[in-house]
């Protein structure tokens, strides 16, 4: 993130001594991107964030079960209402599809999970339901049904489901991308500099940075964290939490949904118009509530396509998506449209929502978080028992 913010206590300039109540120092540490020449932040620890005192490696059950290729090649629909497991939002994860750039997951959690460091990638949770709060080193983000929490590679933090604003009992149901490098605003919508051009569908004022930091103290702390080998469990000495301040271009951020701004032309537009954020060879675009295309002979919903360099997959979040009437797709599907298929509206689609336009019916209130890879997606074994093994007929049957 090129956004400057500061929290908490630090000193005059950096890397100068910076001194606790009791007379010791603090201890300085630095979390930096792409080798001391990208973005980075700097804290302040009470105790030194290098002390461990045990490592014990731990079985990562999801990664363990392997990601076959989508063969014979199909169309998917998965009902995440029908992933019955539930856990905590780290290894309660239900893996859906991935590759060697992203790894795509549902969670529902209903328990807190432990302290949790992810050095393979950034991730980004995005909120389906419920309310939960993230605390992390930097600080604590109250996050909202409709957030994205982007939480930046090597950050300390945990997931405590039912925070402020939480229904009682209401599980948090969360849609998880794991990269395989950074999680970014796309390029385009940045200055030189970085700051987000008024063409951008949505700016530094809808983003939500920690509010800390936490100043924890605790002994022996264990810290789940995942590298290229597997999941670890490390020991501290201290509680890793134990930040008096930091500074920086780093840290989580939540943006919500509802606040992107759609771009919306006479006749239809493509996908990056709804581009979000941008990964390792992928992308995240968020469909968002807006007018209906609006020349008089538009067509105002997805003409058939074939992206042929990617694998597209769709969360249907909210509202009414009328390309896929009839399909079988619902709130709180999955869709998977591969490469080596061609997809687009249900047979008849088009015809109703022309109709709908001619009786006044203008906007459309679907909500979509759309995930488009370029290279394939393999699918894990668990989200078939989600799946629906009819969906891929759906247009056929729609045409007879
Ligand atoms: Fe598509």
């Amino acid at each position: 993130m090129p956004y400057y913010r500061v929290a908490g206590e630090i000193p005059r300039k950096r890397h100068v001594r910076f001194r606790r109540p009791d007379g010791g120092l603090y201890a300085e540490e630095l979390m930096g991107e792409e080798g001391f020449s990208s973005d980075s932040s700097l804290l302040y620890h009470v105790h030194p964030p290098t002390a461990i005192v045990k490592s014990e490696a731990l079985a990562d059950v999801a990664a363990e079960t392997g990601l076959a290729p989508n063969h014979p090649l199909l169309p998917r629909h998965y009902r995440t209402q029908e992933l019955t497991g539930r856990g905590d939002l780290v290894l309660g994860r239900q893996p859906l599809m991935g590759n060697d750039d992203v790894r795509i997951s549902f969670v529902t959690a209903d328990v807190q999970s432990e302290l949790y460091r992810n050095s393979t990638g950034d991730e980004t949770i995005y909120l389906h339901a419920g309310a939960v709060r993230l605390e992390s080193v930097y600080g604590t983000i109250d996050a909202v049904p409709g957030d994205y929490v982007v939480v930046p590679r090597g950050t300390i933090h945990r997931w405590i489901p039912a925070g402020p604003g939480a229904a009682a009992g209401e599980p948090v149901q969360a849609l998880v991308i794991e990269a395989r490098g950074h999680i970014r605003p796309p390029r385009r919508y940045l200055s030189q500099t970085g700051q987000f051009l008024e063409h951008a569908p949505y700016c530094e004022r809808d983003l939500r940075g920690v509010a800390g930091p936490l100043l924890a103290e605790g002994e022996d702390v264990p810290v789940i964290v995942r590298n290229r080998g597997g999941l670890t469990r490390l020991t501290y000495a201290h509680h890793p939490f134990d930040v008096v301040g930091w500074d920086g271009c780093l840290y989580p951020y939540a943006f919500n949904i509802a606040d992107f701004e759609p771009i919306v032309k006479r006749t239809h537009a493509p996908p990056p118009v709804h581009q979000t954020f941008d990964g390792p060879n992928f992308v995240i675009c968020s469909f968002c509530p807006r007018p209906l295309d609006f020349d008089p002979e538009s067509v105002p919903i997805p003409y058939n396509h074939h992206n042929v360099d990617s694998d597209e997959m769709m969360f249907y979040v909210a509202g009414d998506y009328s390309a896929r009437q009839g399909s079988g797709v619902g709130i709180g599907s999955i869709t998977l449209h591969p490469s080596g298929f061609t997809h687009g509206p249900t047979p008849g689609a088009v015809e109703a929502v022309i109709a709908g336009m001619d009786a006044g019916r203008l906007t459309t209130d679907e909500t979509a978080v759309m995930i488009d890879t370029f290279r394939p997606l393999l699918l894990a074994p668990q989200a078939g028992h989600a799946e629906d093994p009819e969906y891929a007929w759906s247009w056929a049957r729609a045409d007879r």
